[in-house]
């Protein structure tokens, strides 16, 4: 992480902490919401948001609700992902998780609400958005993170468990579940600015695929060979689950190889979009660099 990346993760974190202080918030629910959307995650996905937005000079106010919405909805694939019916995980961002701190019931409804509040934050006034930009920033938000996107990835990924996927099966899963979602943040990072070109979208689509698929690869190499004290969430979970994986497919080396590869790709997808693209290569590189 380096100081700008700093700059926009506390930034972030200031949005989400207001967004989510709300009085007429039952208090056992606003603590569950809180709990874990505030804690200590990279802020990866809003972190885009601010890379694409600066990349086309977008107003800050706009991506400052863009940015929450993602980290709202990615908190809430978190806490539903650690629930004990899927991946059963205790340990998230250094902490107990969500259904242990708090209950099953607790953690899914926490989840539920924060989805809502992530479509809520962009229909929003306060967020700066014109009504055509909101409109298709929650078309996008709604596509990427549900049955189409990150939850159409998630049962595939638990159809998967215990079977040994093709690649192409493999890579659809991992482009689902992690990909969509950050392809999401991309765009519609891109799409608070007044000026995005069908060209710029295409190339920072392009961008997004290639970074979203790398860092659900590193995400399974990681798993292996980080440790639960810098991840913050239990190594080795994949395996003991017979999670389908990119390093059970073609080992560790070629998994990281291939990260490597997606990388360079990707800044090459963004080489000659605007001349501030330096927070989304940033962003690239940390991907592969990451050790949580
Ligand atoms: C973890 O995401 C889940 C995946 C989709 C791979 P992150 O690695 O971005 O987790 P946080 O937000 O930093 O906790
Ligand atoms: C996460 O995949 C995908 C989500 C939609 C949350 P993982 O199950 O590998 O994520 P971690 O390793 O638990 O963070
Ligand atoms: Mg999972
Ligand atoms: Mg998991
Ligand atoms: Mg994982």
């Amino acid at each position: 992480m380096n100081d700008v990346m700093r700059e926009y993760q506390a930034r972030n974190q200031q949005v989400l902490s207001s967004a989510l202080s709300k009085a007429q918030i039952p208090e056992r629910l606003s603590e569950a919401m809180r709990y874990s959307t505030l804690a200590a995650g990279k802020r990866f996905r809003a972190l885009l948001v601010y890379g694409a937005g600066l990349a086309l000079d977008a107003p800050l106010a706009r991506l400052d609700a863009v940015a929450a919405a993602l980290e709202c909805l990615h908190a809430y694939s978190l806490i539903h992902d650690d629930l004990p019916a899927m991946d059963d995980d205790d340990l998230r961002r250094g902490q107990p998780t969500n259904h242990i701190k708090f209950d099953e019931a607790t953690a899914i409804l926490a989840g539920d609400a924060l989805q809502t509040l992530a479509f809520e934050l962009i229909a929003d006034q306060t967020s700066d958005l014109n009504d055509a930009q909101a409109r298709k920033i929650c078309l996008k938000l709604a596509q990427s993170s549900g049955a189409t996107g990150m939850v159409g990835g998630q049962i595939l990924d638990i159809l998967a468990t215990d079977k040994a996927l093709a690649r192409t099966a493999l890579e659809e899963v991992h482009r689902r579940k992690t990909g969509a979602l950050i392809n999401a943040a991309v765009i519609c990072g891109a799409l608070c600015s007044d000026y995005a070109t069908q060209e710029q979208l295409d190339a920072l689509g392009d961008y997004a695929d290639k970074l979203g698929l790398a860092f659900q690869v590193m995400d399974d190499v990681l798993d292996i060979e980080s440790t639960t004290e810098e991840l913050g969430k239990p190594t080795g979970s994949d395996q003991a689950l017979g999670k389908s994986t990119y390093p059970a497919l073609l080992g560790l080396a070629q998994s990281k190889e291939l990260a490597t590869n997606l990388y360079q790709e990707s800044i090459v997808s963004i080489a000659s979009i605007s001349d501030n693209t330096s927070l989304l290569e940033d962003l690239a590189e940390l991907t592969i660099k990451r050790r949580s």
